[in-house]
């Protein structure tokens, strides 16, 4: 038989990355078998948290095989070639029409597929300082000085957007009593200059929103006094897809006058895998028009509204898929399903007597916030390190934004994923976190630097 040299027998019998570094700088000078590959990838992420116990992300972490199957197979299909992907392009309008029959539109209306809520916000409010320069303008009056108004509560893209497009934020701070905000906390903040108010449907920090239906009455006497159309946008990037089927009656849409945009995360409550939010306007007029660029692209034009370009459509026919599969009635089932489990983990915390809740009365997101009593002698830190270290749950902990940093939170999100036979493990693992950190103490200081300490997305 012929001596093989090492890296003869490496090939032969196994991945070459058994004994060697996985790249990790230089450009590789040569490559390896598509199954070396593929085993360096799956191992590398061996060690990565497992979704299915990520009760920080709002983001969905699990869809149907048929559904996967329609994601997979589109992957080579590039979105904004509408010309060679028309029906792809239809997918995605149909996709919006729905979504502004779901939040009340009063007529024909516009919008787009984004990246996330974070494209969608960053459109959105371009549009709301587009249409406050026009509408100064018309008056001959100054465009230097534009600002937005919203609270501490919203997630942290909205300062983005401020930053980057040169608009003064007017953030509402919160309490240590008080998470969302209300037409008392934004009337001082609007002026002539105001392009518009940011209010939130389901709030990253605890999951409610703020009071929409008064700050609209607010902007409407407004109007009447003042004369200033302030329009409203509504970040509903996580609500947009739990309040029309848990809450129907509640109005913070389109029945609203002032609502003139809505987003919304496909990629969270619309059950869809990372990649896809929505922009809606309440009427086509609402989309400032010199945002939009008609450009004659591989052989037709094409009007874009967007800040990106290329992408995948998988994720829009995924929310298409989503959409005629469950209709109102099939959506309405999931989001009871996970606000029952919700309850049911809430009920337990409680049960356990370590924990009080944050706002279970109200109108929230499916998920449990929740801190520790008074007079432990470890903190919600220390409870979130010791679950991961016992079980392997990723469950956050967090302080609330200024002026409530003094409050920490914990919080879990009751998706699709946690039946109720794992909701009772989890409140059984975390009432023995708990028993473990009676006994030592709090973590040690080394523990606790990798504690994950942002309330997640
Ligand atoms: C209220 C809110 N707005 C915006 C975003 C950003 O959304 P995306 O991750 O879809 O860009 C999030 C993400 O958690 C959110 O909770």
């Amino acid at each position: 038989m012929p001596e093989l040299t090492p890296a003869e027998v490496a090939k032969l019998y196994g991945s070459r990355f058994l004994t060697e570094d996985a790249p990790d700088g230089a450009f590789p000078a040569s490559g390896m078998p598509a199954l070396d590959a593929m085993r360096l990838v799956d191992e590398e992420l061996a060690l990565e948290g497992d979704p299915w116990r990520n009760l920080a992300t709002f983001v969905t972490t699990w869809m149907e095989p048929e559904a996967q199957r329609i994601v997979s197979e589109n992957l080579h299909r590039n979105f904004i070639d509408h010309a060679e992907y028309p029906i792809s392009a239809e997918i995605e309008q149909r996709c919006i029409r729905m979504l502004a029959d779901l939040y009340n539109a009063p007529g024909e209306t516009t919008g787009c597929r984004t990246q996330g809520s974070s494209e969608a916000i960053m459109l959105g409010a371009l549009s709301l300082k587009w249409k406050w320069k026009e509408r100064r303008e018309a008056e001959g009056k100054g465009t230097e000085k534009p600002n937005l108004v919203f609270g501490g509560d919203v997630h942290v893209v909205w300062e983005k957007f401020c930053r980057y497009f040169d608009v003064e934020p007017r953030i509402v701070r919160l309490r240590e009593d008080k998470y969302v905000i209300g037409p008392e906390d934004v009337e001082p903040h609007v002026d002539e200059n105001t392009i518009g108010v940011a209010v939130v449907l389901g709030t990253t920090f605890t999951g409610h929103a703020d009071d929409i239906p008064g700050i609209n009455d607010l902007l409407l006497r407004i109007k009447e006094e003042k004369g200033l159309d302030v329009p409203l946008h509504v970040d509903a990037a996580s609500g947009g897809f739990v309040w029309p089927f848990l809450y129907p009656h509640s109005e913070w849409d389109f029945r609203l006058e002032q609502v003139r945009s809505i987003n919304v995360s496909g990629h969270k409550f619309g059950l869809v895998y990372p990649g896809i939010g929505w922009l809606v306007f309440r009427e086509k007029a609402d989309l400032a028009e010199d945002l939009v660029f008609y450009e004659n692209y591989l052989g037709k034009t094409d009007a874009t509204f967007t800040l990106n370009f290329s992408t995948g459509a998988s994720m829009v026919l995924a929310q298409y898929y989503n959409f005629v599969r469950l209709g109102r009635e099939g959506y309405g089932w999931v989001m009871q399903a996970m606000e029952e489990n919700a309850k049911a983990l809430a009920g337990k915390l409680e049960e356990n007597g370590n924990f009080e809740l944050i706002g279970a009365d109200k109108e929230q997101l499916p998920l449990v916030a929740f801190k520790l009593r008074e007079g432990k002698d470890y903190d919600e830190f220390d409870v979130s390190w010791q679950l991961s270290a016992e079980r392997g749950w990723m469950l956050p902990a967090y302080t609330m934004p200024p002026d409530a940093e003094e409050v920490k939170v914990m919080r879990a999100l009751v998706k699709e994923t946690l039946s109720r036979s794992q909701v009772d493990r989890l409140a059984a693992d975390v009432a023995e976190a708990c028993a473990s950190l009676e006994k030592k103490g709090g973590a040690h200081a080394a523990e606790r630097k990798r504690v994950k300490r942002s309330p997640g997305y």
